[in-house]
């Protein structure tokens, strides 16, 4: 398997040598806090050695799940929300033919719900379950997340009148706490076929759990790959904190060191535009895991060249607090060549026999230079292809590399203490038991 590069060549002109120099020493540090359990929320580091503790029987028991889903399903309806969702969908869009939901496959098409609270959306969705053979997994670490226990709810409404109680019951997976919660309860009572999540692995860092392994397996992925591509990065990332060996450590240095020269928004970048949701994974890791504390680098996210005729100019000539991380992929699966044109009215015949992905790649090369002279530094990530071990090479890359920054930072990155301010205030308006004092606070402002 080739290694995953990082390049950091076009942003050392941006950051301060001494700065550089601080945050190496102190990531030594930072990773015998990792290794020893020394450091904030150790008790969530399930997810540091989980990789190469992964065992065959354990993704051998996933894939006999995901084949007999297979064999009753056309689609798998994946319920969860934040990290119980954004692993796998992650995964799946990344490996997944950008145009599947238009033609038939040999594996059910995934399909989320209880990532959010549109009642269209789930009005849409019961309709198409209305026509079709389907299956679900309700993930939810906690087992009390209002948004997946209300699609929760009324999928298994409907799949209990679809198919009867007997049938339903063996349609679904639950996916949460090994003893504790309202879900672990309810499929306990049903004999619903369970997976755990581990108490020690945080909802954003559980994609190798079976929170992302059942949904990536059901969609007809590699997940062996998957988990031997992330234990390869953990053997070489934990071997040492020397940046010149552990590219997760060198990461965290760099944009702690841009960080600190004023750069406080990062975006992710792509050329590849089934990454979009691999990004949105990315930005809930570094968002949860940093911002608190009145901390934190903000982590957004573009789709070039998509967003180049959109975000694109503010990244030239906007304020100058942006730096960009760019995964960079060197070879596309297919080969698709620039064709001749007679009248060559368009002027693209200078092209003609030249494959899209080198022209993706000049893309990719000019906007970064254009934007390293417009004052953008880069770090550059460079993988060989987006397959399943790639992916799991980036997956615990960025992992390890998210809980570096977050004790670079000296904040807790396992925890999300703000998620509730917002779920306490929707408790209080729905006038839920229990936050009557919340409720009466809050009628008065709105
Ligand atoms: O990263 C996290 O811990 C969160 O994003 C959770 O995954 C998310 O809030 C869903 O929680 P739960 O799995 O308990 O329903």
């Amino acid at each position: 398997m080739d290694k995953l590069k990082i390049e950091i060549a076009n942003a050392t002109d941006f950051i301060d040598n001494n700065d550089v120099e601080t945050l190496q020493k102190e990531i030594y540090f930072k990773n015998i806090a990792l290794e020893q359990k020394q450091g904030r929320g150790s008790e969530f580091l399930g997810w540091h050695h989980l990789p190469s503790s992964i065992d065959a029987a354990f993704l051998a028991d996933i894939k006999n799940t995901a084949e007999i889903i297979c064999k009753k399903a056309k689609f798998f309806v994946v319920i969860g929300i934040g990290g119980s969702y954004l692993g796998s969908r992650a995964v799946i869009e990344a490996l997944n033919n950008p145009f599947d939901s238009f033609q038939s496959t040999d594996h059910p098409k995934i399909i989320y719900a209880g990532q959010n609270l549109s009642e269209d959306y789930l009005h849409d969705l019961l309709e198409l379950l209305d026509q079709n053979d389907y299956a679900l997994t309700v993930i939810s670490k906690s087992g009390t997340t209002t948004e997946p226990a209300v699609a929760f709810r009324l999928l298994k409404q409907h799949l209990e009148n679809k198919y009867g109680e007997q049938e339903a019951a063996s349609r679904i997976i639950a996916i949460t706490d090994e003893s504790k919660g309202a879900l672990r309860t309810l499929a306990n009572q049903k004999g619903y076929k369970t997976y755990v999540v581990p108490d020690d692995v945080g909802g954003r860092y559980s994609v190798l759990t079976p929170v992302g392994l059942l949904p990536i397996a059901v969609a007809g992925f590699d997940i062996d790959a998957l988990v031997a591509g992330a234990a390869n990065m953990e053997a070489l990332c934990t071997s040492s904190s020397s940046v010149e060996v552990n590219a997760a450590a060198k990461y965290a240095v760099t944009r702690n060191a841009l960080l600190r020269k004023g750069f406080d928004i990062e975006i992710l970048i792509n050329f590849s535009p089934t990454l979009m949701y691999f990004t949105e994974w990315w930005k809930q890791l570094y968002g949860e895991s940093e911002g608190k504390e009145n901390k934190g680098i903000f982590p957004a996210g573009a789709n070039f060249t998509t967003d180049l005729h959109s975000m694109g100019q503010y990244i030239q000539e906007g304020r100058r607090v942006l730096f960009e991380t760019l995964i960079s992929v060197k070879s596309a699966k297919h080969k698709v060549t620039i064709p001749e044109d007679n009248q060559d009215l368009d002027g693209l015949n200078y092209l003609k026999g030249a494959n899209i992905e080198y022209v993706n790649q000049m893309a990719e090369l000019g906007t970064t230079l254009a934007h390293i002279d417009g004052g953008v530094p880069n770090i550059k990530l460079e993988i060989e292809r987006i397959d399943e071990a790639n992916l799991g090479q980036l997956i615990y890359f960025f992992e390890l590399a998210c809980a570096y920054s977050g004790y670079l930072l000296d904040v807790n990155p396992f925890d999300q203490p703000g998620v509730e301010a917002y779920k306490t205030n929707m408790f209080a308006l729905l006038g839920k038991p229990g936050f009557e004092k919340e409720t009466a606070a809050i009628r008065k402002r709105v």
